[in-house]
């Protein structure tokens, strides 16, 4: 496997102008994300969390400052930096093993990408719907599908834009433990854009807590826990209370949002 590599978010600010008025949805934005590391980032609708996802993945950039992979700067999208979103963006007419073929871009011969695409279907514990229809597959089957799919070139980080916001309860933490299980096994950099709190606490190393107006990152919390996690020790509460709070203390912050 390839060595992964760190990532460096430099003074970043985004300015979106909409005819003539400046919109500052991000200012200085510091980051630094070790190789493997698992980052949560949480905050109000409107933030800029996906406007610092999609600059992470060079589908938009930075109006100052820089993103780097290692010793690269992110210029445009590129396959060390894979990308799920809500909506599972499969192509309707493709089987599942298409679907995740489709993200190859090496040129690779058809036995080595069958291979590939086998090996990540199994990753993701959808062996046997090979052939299927993502219509055919519910929800949670649908989204194993993109992250097979956004793995597939062995990205050094892997985004997860709330993957799992269109999902029940349960589904989502069956998803929950499927994502820390991949993690465990591939140890790309992951960074999850949640609402939901739990989420956060039961998955990542730390947990970055983003304000609006522009959107910066307030508060940062380290989750020293062992995995896996019980959501209900005082360790996972205490977290849960501190994260509350910082919501709760903040009125930019659209708190009703969290309840
Ligand atoms: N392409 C764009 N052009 C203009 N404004 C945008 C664009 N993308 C996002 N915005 C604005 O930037 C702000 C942050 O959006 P977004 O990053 O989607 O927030 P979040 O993901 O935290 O909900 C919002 O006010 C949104 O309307
Ligand atoms: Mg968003």
């Amino acid at each position: 496997m390839e060595e992964k590599e760190n990532l460096k978010i430099n003074h970043v600010k985004k300015i979106f102008k909409i005819n003539e008025t400046q919109l500052e949805v991000l200012t200085d934005i510091n980051l630094d994300i070790k190789a493997g590391e698992f980052i949560s980032i949480v905050g109000a609708s409107g933030c800029g969390k996906s406007t610092l996802a999609r600059m992470i993945a060079g589908l938009e950039k930075p109006t100052a400052g820089d993103i780097t992979i290692g010793e690269k700067k992110i210029e445009k999208p590129s396959v060390n930096v894979g990308m799920v979103f809500q909506e599972s963006r499969l192509f309707p007419w493709l089987t599942v093993e298409k679907n995740v073929e489709f993200g190859i871009h090496e040129n690779l011969t058809s036995k080595e990408k069958k291979e590939l695409v086998q090996k990540h279907i199994e990753l993701v514990g959808l062996k046997s719907f090979e052939k299927a229809l993502p219509k055919q597959l519910s929800g949670g089957m649908q989204q194993r599908v993109s992250i097979a799919r956004a793995l597939i070139n062995n990205p050094s980080v892997l985004i997860l834009d709330e993957p799992f916001g269109a999902l029940d309860a349960l589904t989502r933490i069956n998803m929950q433990n499927e994502v820390l299980k991949i993690w465990e096994q591939e140890r790309t950099t992951m960074i999850l854009i949640t609402h939901d709190i739990d989420e956060a606490i039961f998955l990542s190393d730390r947990i970055l807590i983003m304000g609006k107006n522009p959107g910066e990152i307030k508060k940062e919390i380290k989750v020293g826990m062992s995995r896996p996690r019980s959501r209900n020790s005082y360790g996972f509460t205490d977290i849960r209370k501190e994260i509350y709070q910082e919501f709760f203390e903040n009125t930019d912050m659209d708190i009703e949002y969290y309840l």
